[in-house]
């Protein structure tokens, strides 16, 4: 028997009927196309398939799709204003914080939720809150470079 989900994501108001089960995850990439999250090892082990959840990043394979019911989820396509991209999208471009990108999207969610709580974080604790996502290409320093760029301001919001 399927159950109704309502929940915002990026913005839009959205309506399906899922079986119970569900993970998240499954919600966003498989019922609504939303690929930019990244799913690697379905444990809760890799951070790639990290979004927003009511303004704090979470893993969306370790929680039951129904769990976001009446909450507000940003996934990483929701991050850019139109053509404008976010300030950690614009730092991880300039400082070439990716290679291949399968981590990327989550590594940028993890950040959006640290940036949530402290506008203005160190290095350790830059570190502590990508610490849950993994990166094959090991490409730590230059994620760190970009994040410190923007704890220091070096990227802001247009209005
Ligand atoms: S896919 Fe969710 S943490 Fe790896
Ligand atoms: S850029 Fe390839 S896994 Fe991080």
């Amino acid at each position: 028997m399927k159950h109704e989900l309502k929940f915002t994501l990026n913005g839009q108001p959205y309506e399906i009927y899922i079986k119970p089960k569900t993970l998240l995850v499954e919600v966003l990439r498989d019922e609504l196309g939303f690929t930019g999250t990244k799913r690697g090892c379905s444990s809760s082990s890799c951070g790639a398939c990290t979004v927003m959840l009511n303004g704090a990043s979470v893993k969306s394979c370790s929680i039951l799709a129904l769990q976001a019911n009446g909450a507000e989820v940003v996934t990483v396509e929701g991050l850019a204003k139109g053509a404008e991209l976010h300030p950690l999208q614009k730092a991880f471009l300039d400082h070439g914080a990716f290679q291949c990108g399968f981590c990327t999207a989550g590594m940028l969610m993890s950040a959006r939720g640290l940036f949530e709580e402290n506008a203005t974080p160190d290095v350790m604790t830059i570190k502590e809150a990508i610490d849950g996502n993994i990166c094959r290409c090991t490409g730590y320093n230059s994620i760190v470079r970009a994040l410190t760029a923007v704890s220091k301001g070096e990227y802001k919001e247009e209005s």
